[in-house]
Formats: structure tokens, sequence, C-alpha cells
């Protein structure tokens, strides 16, 4: 299994370069059966990394463009009236997928959001008083642009908390990185080569994965207990107006779970809550406006606060049960 996780990440990035970590942390979030928002300036591969992960992935996928226009039902499906039959005719929408890539997402108008995260939750679509199911499993993949972009608006804190993970993808680190994205625009002699790619998962072997982290991956009481109290440090902030929910403490739970695995262990180290933390919580958390002004970013915060919190210290093996930890 950790063969093929690897396989995974290394066929993402030959063709999305330099940007290691970024895929990690979506494979995490996929293997932890959550929902990703990519969110960072225009032209930095949001697009060609849920591209290349789906396709990677093997399952079903679809991509719709968010734009202002948008209605729930160009996204859930309707009823249509059929004039060879002269009735109406129930369509499904994109939704119907395994992965569902929303691009642009904070382009969109609220009534459009909240119906997609309804029924992302909820894992079912009624249509015409006909409740239909969704595909399993199924992701939703959002991208949008920082909201200081024209067009673009803040997601309200309640559709935002549905996201397991917030990532942000940046520019390429280094001119070495930035001269490798060329010289392999010019091996691939395509913008998207994600087709390309052949398929390494299935619905099948995904779950497989899953249900092999949910049974076999060891939380000890000494992480238990320090996400926590990173968590609920989030909620004694004085720079923070809203800390994170126990939705938080869960994504958090998860995701480091899902990112030892990544790692080939059976057990979560600190390191893993560590290295999840911030992208699992930057999202969930409200700065006072006063601060915010001032330029203080929630990411920064999580970050003092993982200063602060004392880190339990590390096992090399993994702890007996009888600990206190599952
Ligand atoms: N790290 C990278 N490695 C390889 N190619 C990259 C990388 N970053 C960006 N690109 C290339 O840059 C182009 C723009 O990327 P993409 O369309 O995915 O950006 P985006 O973040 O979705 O932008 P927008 O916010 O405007 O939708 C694509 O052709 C993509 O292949
Ligand atoms: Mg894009």
């Amino acid at each position: 299994m950790k063969k093929r996780v690897q396989e995974i990440i290394d066929g993402v990035e030959a063709i999305y370069v330099g940007k290691r970590p970024v895929v990690e942390k979506l494979l995490t979030a996929i293997l932890a059966n959550g929902h990703v928002l990519l969110e960072d300036v225009p032209g930095t591969g949001k697009t060609l990394l849920t591209k290349l992960i789906a396709q990677l992935c093997g399952m079903g996928y679809k991509r719709v463009q968010g734009t202002a226009e948008l209605l729930p039902s160009d996204i859930l499906g309707g009823e249509v009236w059929d004039m060879s039959s002269q009735s109406f005719r129930l369509v499904k929408g994109p939704v119907f997928t395994n992965i569902f890539l929303f691009d642009e997402i904070n382009r969109v108008p609220p009534k459009t959001l909240s119906a997609l995260l309804e029924v992302s939750e909820e894992r079912q679509v009624t249509i015409g008083g006909e409740s239909l199911k969704m595909a399993r499993p199924f992701f939703l993949m959002a991208t949008q642009n920082p909201t200081e972009f024209e067009g673009t608006w803040v997601l309200p804190e309640a559709q935002v908390d549905r996201f397991l993970m917030r990532i942000s993808t940046g520019y390429p680190r280094t001119i070495e990185d930035e001269n490798a994205l060329l010289k392999r625009r010019i091996q691939w002699q395509s913008d998207d080569p994600s087709s390309l790619l052949k398929p390494l998962l299935d619905a099948e072997s995904l779950a497989g994965m899953q249900a092999h982290i949910e049974k076999n991956v060891h939380v000890g009481s000494e992480i238990i207990h320090y996400i926590s109290t990173i968590v609920r440090a989030t909620r004694e902030h004085p720079k923070i107006a809203l800390g994170a929910s126990p939705r938080g403490s869960l994504a958090l739970l998860k995701a480091s779970r899902a990112y030892a695995f990544i790692q080939g262990r059976d057990f979560v180290i600190p390191d893993d809550v560590t290295y999840c933390a911030i992208d699992c919580l930057n999202h969930r958390v409200t700065i006072k406006m006063d601060f915010e002004v001032e330029g203080v970013r929630s990411h920064s915060i999580i970050g003092e606060i993982l200063g602060s919190v004392p880190v339990p210290r590390e096992r090399t093996t993994r702890p007996e049960a009888r600990d206190g930890g599952v």
C-alpha cells in the first residue's frame, strides 16, 4: 500500500514540479475521506494539481467552473421537459461523480454553494421529490483565489468548516524549480498532460487503504492530548475572535492518521500532527478585525500556537494500546 501511495506522489511530481508537501497533503485529505480547498493566486497550478490527482486515483471525475451565474441545478441536476415523451425527465448533474473538481468556488452565488455543501455532507440529492444517492467515495476538491481578488467573496465560516483542509499551493520555491517547470513543459509537449497518466488506484483499493487506517493506525493518549491542546489554544488566543470547533479537532486527528500512513507508519507521532495542523485549522479560525487589518493571518497565529504548545516526547515504535490511546 505504501508503495502505491509513493507512486501516486511521484506520478503527480513528474508534472507538477517542486510541490511534494502540497501533493502529500492532498493525498492525506483523500485518505482521510475529506474535502479540500486549494487557495492561492492565479496560475499556481491549482487546477492542474486537482486534475492530476483525479486521473491517478482512477475514479470518475467531473469539473465545474464557478461563475456568478451558476445555479444549484447546474451542479445537482434537475427535471427537464422532454418534447418527445411530453413529460419531465430527470437529468443528473456533474455532482454525481467520485471526484468533483470545483474551480473558483468563491465566485459562486451563496445559494448555489450551500446547495453543493449540503449534498456533499448528506451524500444524496433530492430532485423532483426523488432522493438520489451520490457516488462513493465522493470528494470535493475546490479551488479559490484569495479573497482580495476582484469578483471573489469570503465563504461563510459554516461553509468553510466543511473542508477538512485548506491548502495553499504557492509559487515555485527556487529558480531551479521554475526552470524544471519549463523543461517539463517541453518534455510533455502539452499544457495539460494529465490525461497521459495511467490510473494507479480505484474506488475499491482506496476504500481498502481507508479501512486499514481506521483499523490499524494507532493514536496514543499523548497525541490525543496534543491535538486537544492545540485546538483549545485557538479558542483562547487573544487575536482570535472565533476558535476552531470540535470538527476541527476531528479533522486534525483524521489527517494526522492518514499522513502517518503515507509516511509508512502504523502509529501517529507528534510531527504528523504539527505537519497537518495549519492546513486543518487555518480556515476554521477568525482573526479579530483590529488584527486582521494590521495583516495578521490565521496560519501565522496557528504557527505561533504550535511553537508554544508543549510537544509530547516522540516515540519510535508503536505504543501499546493500554496507554489510553486507541
Ligand atoms: N508547480 C508547477 N509545475 C508545473 N506546472 C505548473 C506549476 N504551477 C503552475 N503550472 C502551470 O501553470 C499553468 C497554470 O496553472 P493552473 O491553471 O493550474 O493554475 P490555477 O492555480 O488553477 O490558476 P487560476 O487561479 O487562475 O485558476 C498550467 O499550465 C500549469 O501546468
Ligand atoms: Mg484554476
